[in-house]
């Protein structure tokens, strides 16, 4: 049974091998807002985002993922949740208070990501110009290119997405709402190319899709949410008129029923944005399995997805691991 640990997903840092030119395209096109700065980050948030941030960028050689930040249910849900990774073996230490959080643990998961799961934060409030006529908004609407609202999920890349998702569910509460078996003719068994989790009522805050590299720590994608779906039309506007390639879609997800849409941002990263979907509040949810072909990437079954969005970041060497991935028709 599902027993609620995490209340959130917070904030998700990403490396950029162009920094500046990173920050840029996140606030113009993308329209998050800048919260601060220190010695090596720059910390971001959704016009809709009540906490200090949703986005760090630190720079670095290649795009990656730093790490992902979790808040707890509260105080007594962390130490229960730090007691329960420590005995998985998957546990680091305590940390001190940063930008955005108070004292956080920190833990690496089984695929070789960094996660820091802390309860006291750090909630934005606009002032002057920014200050919200809403008494429910922590800033005023001020729209800018994509305007997206928040942070949605991000998906990571590991060798086993089931034992993955079971760990994070088993140790924290994760609960695992779906997942996809490539198709038979791919030869792979029942073995599960994506699958994916939640700690709120949204269909996935964390997704893992399975990765042939060898390589720990890797990252698909990460997401943001618009409100409309009719949104999601004009991102894509706004993305082309930015001069900014659209990777795949817009298209709707059968997993989670999500419209999504596909580019990078210019430190090479792919990033999503989504909106629709259901909500789910079940503790007892049973995992959903589907097979690419019931349309559980692409709803609409009707186009395959480009072979580039197997590359995850860092990028692998063994670019054989992408077409092995590609094999499996997860994407059709
Ligand atoms: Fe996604």
């Amino acid at each position: 049974m599902y027993e609620r640990l995490l209340s959130q997903l917070a904030h998700v840092q990403i490396v950029s091998p162009k920094f500046e030119e990173s920050v840029a395209f996140f606030k113009t096109v993308v329209g998050l807002e800048e919260s601060g700065r220190d010695g090596k980050s720059v910390y971001m948030r959704g016009w809709g985002d009540h906490f200090y941030h949703c986005l760090e960028i630190i720079e670095g050689d290649k795009p990656a993922l730093g790490h992902i930040g979790w808040r707890a249910q509260g105080p007594d849900q962390l130490e229960k949740a730090v007691k329960r990774i420590e005995a998985t073996g998957y546990g680091i230490g305590w940390v001190d208070a940063t930008a955005g959080r108070g004292k956080a643990y920190h833990y690496r998961g089984p695929g070789g990501h960094e996660h820091y799961l802390f309860w006291d934060v750090t909630r934005f409030t606009g002032e002057g110009d920014m200050a919200p006529i809403f008494p429910n908004r922590p800033q005023r609407f001020n729209p800018r290119g994509v305007a997206a609202r928040s942070l949605d999920h991000v998906t990571v890349t590991t060798a086993n997405p089931e034992e993955d998702a079971n760990w994070y569910r088993e140790a924290l509460g994760h609960r695992y709402m779906e997942s996809t078996i490539a198709d038979e003719e791919a030869g792979f068994g029942d073995f599960v190319v994506f699958a994916m989790t939640t700690v709120c009522e949204r269909s996935h805050d964390f997704g893992l899709v399975a990765d042939f590299s060898g390589v720990p720590g890797r990252v698909n994608h990460v997401a943001f949410w618009v409100d409309q779906r009719e949104e999601l039309r004009r991102a894509a506007d706004v993305l082309l008129d930015a001069d900014v390639p659209i990777e795949f879609g817009p298209g709707r997800h059968g997993m989670g029923e999500q419209d999504y849409l596909y580019f990078r941002e210019p430190g090479g990263l792919r990033i999503e944005l989504n909106s629709g979907g259901y909500h789910n509040y079940e503790p007892d949810f049973e995992t959903v399995r589907w097979t690419p072909a019931q349309g559980s990437n692409v709803y609409y079954r009707n186009q395959k997805m480009p072979h580039s969005m197997f590359e995850s970041f860092p990028p692998a060497e063994n670019t054989h691991a992408e077409d092995d991935m590609a094999k499996t028709t997860l994407f059709v």
